[in-house]
């Protein structure tokens, strides 16, 4: 099932999420999952995290390198945390799913060490560079309320919302019910 994904500037988008417990992995989690990988493909995107579906748990989703004929290496990932992070780099062109119509590049540690807890409840450990670290990095803002347009310039942040509040506001002209006299 297709989820709705939250766009920004959805206050739920900045709620920090909880962890996941033992208790929580149920088929509704499992089911929640699938969805959400379901939902990330057909965007498509490289990665979401249940804060964007408007759930508040420690849980993510990622396939860094899926094509549409075929090649899938779905990762479901709960309660990834960076245990180490090394260097500084930047992400070019970061965009997100709950930003609409916007990428900037990102300064973003350059690796990361990260854990996790698979659905069997299996430690996992990644040692992330490059596309796979900037990745980790942008979903774990999600659970922590924070988006990518907030690690750019003020500047550049600002002239983004501008833009989308103005865009917002089309819409919101386009869809209202004509006059009808
Ligand atoms: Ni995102």
């Amino acid at each position: 099932m297709l989820l709705e994904v939250l766009q920004f500037p959805d206050p739920r988008l900045r709620e920090v999420a909880r962890p996941v417990v033992p208790e929580d992995v149920n088929d509704e989690l499992r089911k929640l999952a699938d969805d959400m990988l379901e939902t990330m493909y057909d965007e498509p995107g490289i990665g979401l995290a249940a804060t964007q579906v408007g759930v508040g748990l420690r849980l993510v989703v990622m396939d860094l390198d899926w094509s549409d004929d075929g090649e899938r290496n779905p990762r479901v990932l709960l309660n990834p945390e960076i245990v180490r992070a090394e260097g500084r780099a930047t992400s070019p062109a970061e965009g997100c799913l709950s930003v609409p119509d916007f990428n900037a590049d990102v300064p973003r540690a350059e690796r990361v060490i990260v854990r996790a807890r698979s659905l069997d409840w299996e430690e996992l450990d990644f040692d992330a560079t490059e596309l796979e670290s900037f990745c980790f990095q942008h979903e774990i803002d999600h659970l922590d309320g924070k988006l990518f347009i907030d690690r750019i310039s003020r500047l550049k942040r600002d002239l983004y919302i501008r833009r989308r509040k103005k865009q917002l506001r089309v819409e919101a002209r386009e869809s209202s019910t004509p006059s009808t006299y």
